[in-house]
Protein backbone atom coordinates (compact mmCIF):
# COMPACT_ATOMS: atom_id res chain seq x y z
CA UNK A 1 0.00 0.00 0.00
CA UNK A 2 1.30 3.46 -0.62
CA UNK A 3 2.14 5.11 2.46
CA UNK A 4 -0.77 6.40 4.41
CA UNK A 5 -0.02 10.03 5.97
CA UNK A 6 -2.22 12.14 7.84
CA UNK A 7 -2.64 9.42 10.53
CA UNK A 8 -2.45 11.92 12.99
CA UNK A 9 -5.56 11.54 15.03
CA UNK A 10 -6.72 15.22 15.73
CA UNK A 11 -7.37 14.82 19.33
CA UNK A 12 -5.36 12.63 21.55
CA UNK A 13 -8.39 11.52 24.33
CA UNK A 14 -11.33 10.80 23.93
CA UNK A 15 -13.93 7.97 24.21
CA UNK A 16 -13.03 4.80 22.51
CA UNK A 17 -15.92 2.45 21.09
CA UNK A 18 -15.40 -0.86 21.18
CA UNK A 19 -18.08 -2.21 18.36
CA UNK A 20 -19.45 -6.03 18.23
CA UNK A 21 -20.66 -5.80 14.77
CA UNK A 22 -23.48 -3.37 14.94
CA UNK A 23 -25.19 -1.40 12.33
CA UNK A 24 -25.28 1.26 14.89
CA UNK A 25 -21.51 1.54 15.96
CA UNK A 26 -20.73 4.72 14.01
CA UNK A 27 -23.45 6.58 15.16
CA UNK A 28 -22.33 6.43 18.82
CA UNK A 29 -19.32 7.93 17.66
CA UNK A 30 -21.26 10.50 15.89
CA UNK A 31 -23.15 11.61 18.68
CA UNK A 32 -20.41 11.96 21.22
CA UNK A 33 -18.32 14.33 18.57
CA UNK A 34 -22.15 16.10 18.07
CA UNK A 35 -21.78 17.19 21.47
CA UNK A 36 -17.99 18.13 21.63
CA UNK A 37 -17.02 14.71 22.77
CA UNK A 38 -13.79 13.37 20.56
CA UNK A 39 -14.46 9.82 19.97
CA UNK A 40 -13.23 6.72 18.18
CA UNK A 41 -14.37 3.29 17.30
CA UNK A 42 -12.13 0.16 17.05
CA UNK A 43 -13.21 -3.51 16.53
CA UNK A 44 -14.08 -5.04 20.01
CA UNK A 45 -11.68 -7.99 19.47
CA UNK A 46 -8.22 -6.00 19.56
CA UNK A 47 -6.36 -7.03 22.48
CA UNK A 48 -4.92 -3.51 23.44
CA UNK A 49 -6.27 0.14 22.91
CA UNK A 50 -4.92 2.11 20.17
CA UNK A 51 -1.56 3.70 20.09
CA UNK A 52 -1.71 7.70 21.01
CA UNK A 53 -5.57 8.11 22.50
CA UNK A 54 -5.83 8.51 25.98
CA UNK A 55 -8.65 6.86 26.71
CA UNK A 56 -11.23 8.96 29.14
CA UNK A 57 -14.25 6.21 28.74
CA UNK A 58 -15.20 2.82 26.92
CA UNK A 59 -18.64 2.17 24.93
CA UNK A 60 -19.51 -1.07 23.87
CA UNK A 61 -21.66 -1.36 21.29
CA UNK A 62 -24.44 -3.66 20.26
CA UNK A 63 -24.39 -6.70 17.96
CA UNK A 64 -25.74 -9.92 16.63
CA UNK A 65 -24.02 -12.32 18.69
CA UNK A 66 -25.78 -13.67 21.72
CA UNK A 67 -23.23 -14.02 24.71
CA UNK A 68 -24.17 -17.50 25.94
CA UNK A 69 -23.73 -19.14 22.27
CA UNK A 70 -20.41 -20.25 21.80
CA UNK A 71 -17.65 -18.26 19.97
CA UNK A 72 -19.66 -15.32 20.42
CA UNK A 73 -17.34 -11.91 21.02
CA UNK A 74 -16.29 -11.30 24.50
CA UNK A 75 -15.53 -8.75 26.34
CA UNK A 76 -11.91 -7.74 26.51
CA UNK A 77 -10.52 -7.23 30.25
CA UNK A 78 -7.91 -4.60 28.92
CA UNK A 79 -11.12 -2.85 28.53
CA UNK A 80 -12.19 -3.16 32.13
CA UNK A 81 -8.81 -2.80 33.37
CA UNK A 82 -7.97 1.16 32.09
CA UNK A 83 -10.73 1.66 35.29
CA UNK A 84 -12.27 4.48 32.96
CA UNK A 85 -15.99 4.86 33.26
CA UNK A 86 -18.20 2.12 30.69
CA UNK A 87 -21.38 1.74 29.16
CA UNK A 88 -22.71 -1.01 27.64
CA UNK A 89 -25.09 -0.90 24.95
CA UNK A 90 -27.48 -4.13 23.88
CA UNK A 91 -24.92 -6.20 23.23
CA UNK A 92 -22.66 -4.31 25.28
CA UNK A 93 -24.87 -4.25 28.45
CA UNK A 94 -25.39 -8.34 28.07
CA UNK A 95 -21.55 -8.43 28.09
CA UNK A 96 -21.24 -6.50 31.02
CA UNK A 97 -24.33 -8.74 32.72
CA UNK A 98 -22.73 -12.01 32.03
CA UNK A 99 -18.85 -11.03 33.35
CA UNK A 100 -20.72 -9.75 36.38
CA UNK A 101 -22.91 -12.70 37.01
CA UNK A 102 -26.09 -12.81 35.89
CA UNK A 103 -28.34 -14.11 33.38
CA UNK A 104 -28.83 -13.57 29.94
CA UNK A 105 -31.46 -15.42 27.93
CA UNK A 106 -33.17 -15.70 24.41
CA UNK A 107 -36.30 -13.06 24.86
CA UNK A 108 -39.45 -14.51 24.49
CA UNK A 109 -40.10 -11.50 22.26
CA UNK A 110 -37.96 -9.92 19.76
CA UNK A 111 -38.31 -6.31 20.46
CA UNK A 112 -37.79 -3.86 17.87
CA UNK A 113 -39.02 -0.25 17.13
CA UNK A 114 -40.46 2.82 19.62
CA UNK A 115 -40.86 1.82 23.54
CA UNK A 116 -41.64 4.39 26.26
CA UNK A 117 -39.32 3.64 29.17
CA UNK A 118 -39.57 4.43 32.57
CA UNK A 119 -36.60 5.86 34.46
CA UNK A 120 -36.30 5.45 38.34
CA UNK A 121 -34.28 7.16 40.80
CA UNK A 122 -30.67 5.18 41.36
CA UNK A 123 -27.57 5.91 43.57
CA UNK A 124 -24.33 4.74 41.69
CA UNK A 125 -21.57 7.23 40.12
CA UNK A 126 -23.78 6.45 36.93
CA UNK A 127 -26.92 7.23 37.83
CA UNK A 128 -25.80 10.92 36.48
CA UNK A 129 -26.53 9.86 33.01
CA UNK A 130 -30.31 10.22 33.59
CA UNK A 131 -31.62 14.18 33.76
CA UNK A 132 -33.08 14.17 37.40
CA UNK A 133 -36.55 14.23 37.46
CA UNK A 134 -37.08 13.18 34.25
CA UNK A 135 -39.22 9.85 34.10
CA UNK A 136 -40.77 9.10 31.05
CA UNK A 137 -39.46 8.46 27.39
CA UNK A 138 -39.31 7.29 24.10
CA UNK A 139 -36.15 5.00 23.20
CA UNK A 140 -35.45 2.70 20.65
CA UNK A 141 -35.16 -1.15 21.06
CA UNK A 142 -33.31 -3.31 18.83
CA UNK A 143 -33.08 -6.67 20.51
CA UNK A 144 -33.32 -10.35 20.38
CA UNK A 145 -31.90 -11.07 23.91
CA UNK A 146 -32.44 -9.97 27.33
CA UNK A 147 -31.97 -10.06 30.88
CA UNK A 148 -33.06 -12.53 33.01
CA UNK A 149 -30.68 -12.08 36.18
CA UNK A 150 -29.76 -9.11 37.38
CA UNK A 151 -26.13 -9.37 38.84
CA UNK A 152 -25.00 -7.82 41.93
CA UNK A 153 -23.61 -4.97 42.64
CA UNK A 154 -26.45 -3.06 39.73
CA UNK A 155 -29.89 -1.64 40.51
CA UNK A 156 -32.26 -1.18 37.75
CA UNK A 157 -32.32 2.41 36.64
CA UNK A 158 -35.20 1.75 33.60
CA UNK A 159 -37.87 -0.33 32.78
CA UNK A 160 -40.24 -0.41 29.82
CA UNK A 161 -43.94 0.20 30.03
CA UNK A 162 -43.74 -3.47 29.23
CA UNK A 163 -41.99 -4.59 32.23
CA UNK A 164 -38.69 -4.98 30.59
CA UNK A 165 -35.21 -4.37 31.68
CA UNK A 166 -33.85 -1.03 29.91
CA UNK A 167 -31.00 0.25 32.05
CA UNK A 168 -28.54 -0.70 34.69
CA UNK A 169 -26.16 0.89 37.29
CA UNK A 170 -23.46 0.02 39.10
CA UNK A 171 -23.91 0.43 42.43
CA UNK A 172 -20.44 1.81 43.04
CA UNK A 173 -18.72 2.22 40.08
CA UNK A 174 -19.26 4.09 37.08
CA UNK A 175 -20.61 1.68 34.56
CA UNK A 176 -23.76 1.81 33.27
CA UNK A 177 -25.48 -0.66 30.89
CA UNK A 178 -28.46 0.25 28.54
CA UNK A 179 -30.91 -1.97 26.53
CA UNK A 180 -31.57 0.26 24.27
CA UNK A 181 -30.23 1.93 21.57
CA UNK A 182 -29.05 5.95 23.09
CA UNK A 183 -27.64 6.60 19.47
CA UNK A 184 -30.08 6.57 17.12
CA UNK A 185 -32.22 9.53 16.75
CA UNK A 186 -35.46 8.02 17.88
CA UNK A 187 -34.29 7.40 21.32
CA UNK A 188 -35.55 11.10 22.51
CA UNK A 189 -32.87 11.85 25.33
CA UNK A 190 -30.50 9.76 23.68
CA UNK A 191 -27.58 12.47 22.61
CA UNK A 192 -28.10 14.19 26.23
CA UNK A 193 -27.55 10.76 27.76
CA UNK A 194 -24.14 10.65 25.65
CA UNK A 195 -23.14 13.96 26.79
CA UNK A 196 -23.98 13.20 30.00
CA UNK A 197 -21.55 9.92 29.91
CA UNK A 198 -18.91 12.31 28.56
CA UNK A 199 -18.97 15.21 30.22
CA UNK A 200 -20.56 14.29 33.77
CA UNK A 201 -18.93 10.24 34.31
CA UNK A 202 -16.19 10.56 32.20
CA UNK A 203 -15.15 14.36 33.05
CA UNK A 204 -14.40 15.49 29.38
CA UNK A 205 -14.35 18.94 28.19
CA UNK A 206 -16.45 19.12 25.57
CA UNK A 207 -14.30 21.11 23.25
CA UNK A 208 -14.31 19.29 19.42
CA UNK A 209 -15.78 22.05 17.45
CA UNK A 210 -15.11 23.64 14.10
CA UNK A 211 -12.45 26.24 14.36
CA UNK A 212 -10.12 23.42 16.24
CA UNK A 213 -11.02 21.10 13.47
CA UNK A 214 -9.99 23.34 10.91
CA UNK A 215 -6.38 24.33 12.45
CA UNK A 216 -5.76 21.03 13.14
CA UNK A 217 -6.36 19.68 9.44
CA UNK A 218 -4.34 22.75 7.95
CA UNK A 219 -1.24 21.91 10.27
CA UNK A 220 -1.68 18.17 9.58
CA UNK A 221 -1.69 19.27 5.85
CA UNK A 222 1.49 21.47 6.00
CA UNK A 223 3.30 19.27 7.54
CA UNK A 224 3.34 15.87 5.33
CA UNK A 225 2.62 17.60 2.01
CA UNK A 226 5.51 20.40 2.76
CA UNK A 227 6.02 22.08 -0.59
CA UNK A 228 3.91 18.95 -2.62
CA UNK A 229 1.90 19.37 -5.66
CA UNK A 230 -1.89 17.58 -4.43
CA UNK A 231 -3.78 15.69 -7.67
CA UNK A 232 -7.05 16.06 -6.03
CA UNK A 233 -9.77 13.61 -7.30
CA UNK A 234 -13.16 15.52 -7.50
CA UNK A 235 -16.82 14.43 -7.91
CA UNK A 236 -18.68 17.25 -7.64
CA UNK A 237 -19.86 15.66 -4.36
CA UNK A 238 -19.13 17.75 -0.68
CA UNK A 239 -16.55 15.72 0.59
CA UNK A 240 -14.17 16.10 -2.57
CA UNK A 241 -15.15 19.35 -3.17
CA UNK A 242 -14.34 20.08 0.76
CA UNK A 243 -11.12 18.39 0.03
CA UNK A 244 -9.82 20.57 -2.66
CA UNK A 245 -11.15 24.03 -0.57
CA UNK A 246 -9.16 22.71 2.61
CA UNK A 247 -5.65 21.55 0.68
CA UNK A 248 -6.14 25.04 -1.41
CA UNK A 249 -6.47 26.72 2.52
CA UNK A 250 -3.54 24.82 3.67
CA UNK A 251 -1.43 24.79 0.69
CA UNK A 252 -2.26 27.89 -1.37
CA UNK A 253 -4.15 26.89 -4.99
CA UNK A 254 -1.07 27.17 -7.14
CA UNK A 255 -0.09 23.37 -5.17
CA UNK A 256 -3.72 21.53 -5.82
CA UNK A 257 -5.14 20.20 -9.28
CA UNK A 258 -8.68 19.08 -9.16
CA UNK A 259 -9.29 16.20 -11.37
CA UNK A 260 -13.20 15.60 -11.96
CA UNK A 261 -14.03 11.97 -14.18
CA UNK A 262 -16.72 12.35 -15.90
CA UNK A 263 -17.86 8.85 -15.77
CA UNK A 264 -21.38 9.52 -17.79
CA UNK A 265 -23.03 8.38 -14.65
CA UNK A 266 -23.72 11.77 -12.95
CA UNK A 267 -26.81 13.90 -12.58
CA UNK A 268 -28.40 16.19 -15.87
CA UNK A 269 -26.29 19.24 -16.06
CA UNK A 270 -23.48 17.66 -13.22
CA UNK A 271 -20.71 18.65 -14.94
CA UNK A 272 -20.76 22.13 -15.90
CA UNK A 273 -22.15 22.52 -12.03
CA UNK A 274 -19.53 22.19 -10.99
CA UNK A 275 -17.02 22.57 -12.57
CA UNK A 276 -18.25 26.39 -12.06
CA UNK A 277 -18.58 25.48 -8.43
CA UNK A 278 -14.87 24.62 -8.12
CA UNK A 279 -13.48 27.49 -10.11
CA UNK A 280 -15.79 30.13 -7.71
CA UNK A 281 -13.10 28.33 -5.24
CA UNK A 282 -9.81 29.92 -6.72
CA UNK A 283 -9.18 26.88 -8.45
CA UNK A 284 -6.18 27.30 -10.99
CA UNK A 285 -5.56 23.88 -12.16
CA UNK A 286 -9.00 22.01 -13.32
CA UNK A 287 -8.73 18.61 -15.40
CA UNK A 288 -11.58 17.20 -16.89
CA UNK A 289 -11.44 13.76 -17.87
CA UNK A 290 -14.51 12.63 -20.24
CA UNK A 291 -14.61 8.68 -19.42
CA UNK A 292 -18.37 7.81 -20.32
CA UNK A 293 -17.64 5.44 -23.66
CA UNK A 294 -15.17 3.90 -21.17
CA UNK A 295 -17.75 3.29 -18.74
CA UNK A 296 -20.81 2.50 -21.00
CA UNK A 297 -18.59 -0.43 -22.81
CA UNK A 298 -17.19 -1.94 -19.36
CA UNK A 299 -21.00 -2.00 -18.07
CA UNK A 300 -22.69 -3.32 -21.05
CA UNK A 301 -24.64 -6.46 -20.26
CA UNK A 302 -23.81 -6.40 -16.81
CA UNK A 303 -26.88 -6.10 -13.94
CA UNK A 304 -25.73 -7.78 -11.04
CA UNK A 305 -25.50 -4.61 -8.46
CA UNK A 306 -21.96 -5.71 -6.81
CA UNK A 307 -20.60 -6.32 -10.34
CA UNK A 308 -21.60 -2.74 -11.64
CA UNK A 309 -19.77 -1.45 -8.35
CA UNK A 310 -16.95 -3.22 -8.55
CA UNK A 311 -16.29 -2.25 -12.06
CA UNK A 312 -16.91 1.42 -11.88
CA UNK A 313 -14.75 1.87 -8.50
CA UNK A 314 -11.67 -0.01 -10.69
CA UNK A 315 -11.97 1.87 -13.97
CA UNK A 316 -12.66 5.27 -11.45
CA UNK A 317 -9.40 4.36 -10.03
CA UNK A 318 -7.30 3.55 -13.24
CA UNK A 319 -8.42 7.08 -14.85
CA UNK A 320 -7.04 8.76 -12.38
CA UNK A 321 -3.73 6.63 -12.52
CA UNK A 322 -3.50 7.14 -16.02
CA UNK A 323 -3.41 10.80 -15.77
CA UNK A 324 -1.46 10.78 -12.38
CA UNK A 325 1.18 9.01 -14.53
CA UNK A 326 1.35 11.33 -17.53
CA UNK A 327 1.85 14.26 -15.01
CA UNK A 328 5.35 13.76 -13.41
CA UNK A 329 4.90 16.86 -11.02
CA UNK A 330 1.86 15.56 -8.70
CA UNK A 331 3.83 14.47 -5.27
CA UNK A 332 0.15 13.29 -3.51
CA UNK A 333 -3.18 12.18 -4.30
CA UNK A 334 -6.03 14.07 -2.43
CA UNK A 335 -9.06 12.17 -1.22
CA UNK A 336 -12.26 12.92 0.58
CA UNK A 337 -12.03 9.76 2.44
CA UNK A 338 -14.35 10.25 5.59
CA UNK A 339 -14.18 8.44 8.94
CA UNK A 340 -16.39 5.76 8.46
CA UNK A 341 -14.93 4.12 5.26
CA UNK A 342 -11.73 4.02 7.02
CA UNK A 343 -13.20 2.14 9.30
CA UNK A 344 -15.51 -0.48 7.12
CA UNK A 345 -12.43 -0.92 4.60
CA UNK A 346 -9.46 -1.14 7.10
CA UNK A 347 -10.27 -4.35 8.55
CA UNK A 348 -11.70 -2.39 11.65
CA UNK A 349 -15.47 -3.86 11.55
CA UNK A 350 -16.07 -6.26 13.96
CA UNK A 351 -17.80 -8.29 11.00
CA UNK A 352 -21.32 -6.27 10.87
CA UNK A 353 -22.16 -7.48 7.72
CA UNK A 354 -21.29 -6.15 3.96
CA UNK A 355 -24.25 -5.11 2.72
CA UNK A 356 -22.74 -2.78 -0.21
CA UNK A 357 -19.21 -2.11 -1.32
CA UNK A 358 -18.76 1.16 -1.89
CA UNK A 359 -16.02 2.22 -4.49
CA UNK A 360 -14.71 5.46 -3.14
CA UNK A 361 -11.58 4.00 -0.71
CA UNK A 362 -9.39 1.52 -0.51
CA UNK A 363 -8.88 0.51 -4.23
CA UNK A 364 -5.78 2.84 -4.92
CA UNK A 365 -3.10 -0.15 -6.69
CA UNK A 366 0.02 -0.47 -4.83
CA UNK A 367 1.90 0.93 -8.25
CA UNK A 368 0.53 4.48 -8.15
CA UNK A 369 3.48 6.59 -6.77
CA UNK A 370 1.63 8.94 -5.07
CA UNK A 371 1.04 9.62 -1.47
CA UNK A 372 -2.31 9.82 0.27
CA UNK A 373 -3.66 12.98 1.66
CA UNK A 374 -6.87 11.85 3.10
CA UNK A 375 -7.52 15.31 5.68
CA UNK A 376 -11.19 13.31 6.28
CA UNK A 377 -10.09 10.11 7.76
CA UNK A 378 -10.98 11.05 10.83
CA UNK A 379 -14.16 13.12 10.54
CA UNK A 380 -17.84 12.08 9.78
CA UNK A 381 -19.62 13.62 7.28
CA UNK A 382 -21.78 16.24 9.44
CA UNK A 383 -18.23 17.41 10.36
CA UNK A 384 -16.90 17.66 6.83
CA UNK A 385 -19.71 19.77 5.92
CA UNK A 386 -19.24 22.21 9.08
CA UNK A 387 -15.62 22.32 7.57
CA UNK A 388 -16.59 23.26 4.24
CA UNK A 389 -18.80 26.20 5.98
CA UNK A 390 -16.42 26.92 7.95
CA UNK A 391 -14.04 27.71 4.68
CA UNK A 392 -16.99 29.72 3.03
CA UNK A 393 -17.54 27.57 0.30
CA UNK A 394 -21.73 28.55 -0.76
CA UNK A 395 -24.87 26.57 1.31
CA UNK A 396 -26.28 25.37 -1.68
CA UNK A 397 -23.10 22.93 -2.51
CA UNK A 398 -22.36 22.48 1.23
CA UNK A 399 -25.94 21.50 1.82
CA UNK A 400 -26.48 18.89 -1.29
CA UNK A 401 -28.10 15.83 -1.42
CA UNK A 402 -25.70 12.95 -0.89
CA UNK A 403 -24.80 11.15 -4.34
CA UNK A 404 -23.54 7.85 -4.32
CA UNK A 405 -19.78 6.92 -5.82
CA UNK A 406 -21.00 4.73 -8.58
CA UNK A 407 -23.39 7.61 -9.98
CA UNK A 408 -26.22 6.54 -11.51
CA UNK A 409 -26.05 3.02 -12.44
CA UNK A 410 -26.82 2.26 -9.12
CA UNK A 411 -30.32 3.30 -9.43
CA UNK A 412 -30.56 1.70 -13.05
CA UNK A 413 -32.07 -2.03 -11.99
CA UNK A 414 -30.98 -4.03 -15.07
CA UNK A 415 -28.25 -3.01 -17.69
CA UNK A 416 -26.58 0.31 -17.68
CA UNK A 417 -27.03 1.75 -21.44
CA UNK A 418 -26.73 5.42 -22.87
CA UNK A 419 -30.30 5.45 -23.50
CA UNK A 420 -31.68 4.49 -19.96
CA UNK A 421 -29.13 6.87 -18.39
CA UNK A 422 -30.71 10.25 -20.15
CA UNK A 423 -33.73 8.53 -19.24
CA UNK A 424 -33.30 8.57 -15.87
CA UNK A 425 -31.76 11.89 -16.04
CA UNK A 426 -34.71 13.70 -17.12
CA UNK A 427 -36.47 11.96 -14.82
CA UNK A 428 -34.66 12.35 -11.40
CA UNK A 429 -33.93 16.44 -12.78
CA UNK A 430 -37.97 16.62 -12.80
CA UNK A 431 -38.05 15.64 -9.39
CA UNK A 432 -35.27 17.47 -7.97
CA UNK A 433 -36.28 21.20 -9.94
CA UNK A 434 -39.52 20.39 -8.80
CA UNK A 435 -38.65 19.75 -5.06
CA UNK A 436 -36.63 23.16 -5.25
CA UNK A 437 -38.82 25.29 -7.01
CA UNK A 438 -41.36 24.63 -4.46
CA UNK A 439 -39.24 24.84 -1.76
CA UNK A 440 -39.42 21.23 -0.55
CA UNK A 441 -35.74 20.49 -0.81
CA UNK A 442 -34.40 20.42 2.46
CA UNK A 443 -37.69 17.90 3.26
CA UNK A 444 -35.66 15.19 2.26
CA UNK A 445 -31.97 14.24 3.52
CA UNK A 446 -31.84 12.71 -0.18
CA UNK A 447 -34.24 12.35 -3.09
CA UNK A 448 -33.93 11.10 -6.31
CA UNK A 449 -35.45 9.05 -9.37
CA UNK A 450 -34.71 5.14 -9.81
CA UNK A 451 -35.31 3.41 -13.13
CA UNK A 452 -36.90 0.10 -12.66
CA UNK A 453 -36.70 -2.88 -15.02
CA UNK A 454 -40.26 -3.83 -15.38
CA UNK A 455 -42.79 -2.67 -18.14
CA UNK A 456 -46.31 -1.92 -17.07
CA UNK A 457 -49.43 -1.32 -18.90
CA UNK A 458 -50.98 2.56 -19.33
CA UNK A 459 -53.31 4.36 -21.40
CA UNK A 460 -51.80 7.76 -23.11
CA UNK A 461 -54.68 9.14 -25.02
CA UNK A 462 -56.96 7.01 -26.88
CA UNK A 463 -53.78 4.30 -27.33
CA UNK A 464 -52.32 1.53 -24.81
CA UNK A 465 -48.69 1.80 -23.71
CA UNK A 466 -46.57 -0.71 -22.42
CA UNK A 467 -43.52 1.54 -20.82
CA UNK A 468 -40.95 1.66 -17.96
CA UNK A 469 -41.71 2.69 -14.26
CA UNK A 470 -39.62 5.36 -12.34
CA UNK A 471 -39.57 5.08 -8.72
CA UNK A 472 -39.39 8.26 -6.51
CA UNK A 473 -37.13 7.93 -3.51
CA UNK A 474 -37.24 10.55 -1.08
CA UNK A 475 -35.56 9.72 2.69
CA UNK A 476 -35.26 11.85 5.60
CA UNK A 477 -32.05 10.63 7.93
CA UNK A 478 -28.87 12.13 9.74
CA UNK A 479 -26.37 10.03 7.97
CA UNK A 480 -27.72 7.65 5.60
CA UNK A 481 -27.26 4.86 8.55
CA UNK A 482 -30.96 4.70 9.01
CA UNK A 483 -33.79 6.33 7.23
CA UNK A 484 -37.14 7.15 7.17
CA UNK A 485 -39.80 8.27 4.36
CA UNK A 486 -39.56 11.94 3.90
CA UNK A 487 -43.46 13.63 4.12
CA UNK A 488 -43.77 15.08 0.58
CA UNK A 489 -47.65 16.05 -0.09
CA UNK A 490 -49.35 13.84 -2.15
CA UNK A 491 -49.87 16.81 -4.22
CA UNK A 492 -46.64 17.15 -5.15
CA UNK A 493 -45.88 13.26 -5.79
CA UNK A 494 -48.15 13.25 -8.47
CA UNK A 495 -47.32 16.96 -9.86
CA UNK A 496 -43.85 15.10 -10.31
CA UNK A 497 -45.37 12.07 -11.52
CA UNK A 498 -47.54 13.95 -14.32
CA UNK A 499 -44.06 15.86 -15.54
CA UNK A 500 -42.50 13.02 -15.89
CA UNK A 501 -44.55 10.78 -18.11
CA UNK A 502 -44.96 13.77 -20.00
CA UNK A 503 -41.68 14.67 -20.86
CA UNK A 504 -39.80 11.39 -20.66
CA UNK A 505 -40.66 9.31 -23.04
CA UNK A 506 -40.64 5.54 -22.15
CA UNK A 507 -42.21 6.35 -18.99
CA UNK A 508 -45.84 5.69 -18.20
CA UNK A 509 -45.71 4.65 -14.16
CA UNK A 510 -43.93 6.84 -11.43
CA UNK A 511 -44.28 5.56 -8.13
CA UNK A 512 -42.89 6.58 -4.32
CA UNK A 513 -40.82 4.08 -2.11
CA UNK A 514 -42.08 3.96 1.20
CA UNK A 515 -39.67 1.83 2.78
CA UNK A 516 -37.74 2.89 5.69
CA UNK A 517 -34.01 1.30 5.88
CA UNK A 518 -34.29 -0.63 7.53
CA UNK A 519 -35.61 -2.93 6.57
CA UNK A 520 -34.61 -1.33 2.84
CA UNK A 521 -31.41 0.22 1.89
CA UNK A 522 -31.54 4.01 0.63
CA UNK A 523 -29.97 3.21 -2.74
CA UNK A 524 -32.13 0.45 -5.18
CA UNK A 525 -28.68 -1.27 -5.72
P1 LIG B 1 -27.51 2.85 1.26
O1 LIG B 1 -28.05 2.57 -0.10
O2 LIG B 1 -26.33 2.00 1.63
O3 LIG B 1 -26.97 4.34 1.18
O4 LIG B 1 -28.58 2.85 2.30
C1 LIG B 1 -26.59 5.11 2.28
C2 LIG B 1 -26.00 6.41 1.75
O5 LIG B 1 -24.76 6.14 1.07
C3 LIG B 1 -24.83 6.56 -0.27
N1 LIG B 1 -24.08 5.55 -1.04
C4 LIG B 1 -22.82 5.71 -1.47
N2 LIG B 1 -21.98 6.76 -1.38
N3 LIG B 1 -20.31 5.55 -2.57
C5 LIG B 1 -20.74 6.68 -1.95
O6 LIG B 1 -19.99 7.66 -1.91
C6 LIG B 1 -21.10 4.45 -2.69
O7 LIG B 1 -20.71 3.44 -3.25
C7 LIG B 1 -22.42 4.55 -2.11
N4 LIG B 1 -23.49 3.67 -2.04
C8 LIG B 1 -24.48 4.32 -1.37
C9 LIG B 1 -26.30 6.63 -0.61
O8 LIG B 1 -26.55 7.53 -1.68
C10 LIG B 1 -26.88 7.09 0.72
O9 LIG B 1 -26.73 8.48 0.88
Amino acid sequence: MPEKILSNRPQNQGILVLDFGSQYTLLIARRLREVGAYSEVIDGRVTAPPVGLTVRGIILSGGPDSVYEEGSRSLPEWAMKLNVPVLGICYGMQLLVERAGGKVRAATKREYGRATMNVVPTTGPASVLFEEGSTTQTVWMSHGDDIGTIPQGYQIAAETDGHVLAALVHVHLPIAALQYHPEVAHSEKGADLLRRFAKNLCGMTLDWDGQARVDSLCHHIKETVGSGHVLVACSGGVDSTVTAALLMRALGPEKVTAVFCDTGLLRKNEVPWVSEKLKVLGLQHMELLSSGDLFFRELKGVTDPEQKRKIIGRLFIEEFETYAKKHKEFTHLGQGTLYPDVIESAGHGAGAKVIKSHHNVGGLPDRLALKLVEPFRWLFKDEVRAVGLQLGLPEELIQRHPFPGPGLAVRILGEVTVDRVKMLQEADDIFISALHEKQLYHVPWQAFAVLLPIKSVGVMGDNRTYQQTIALRAVTSSDGMTAGVADLPLSFLTLVSDRIIRRVSGINRVVFDITTKPPATIEWE
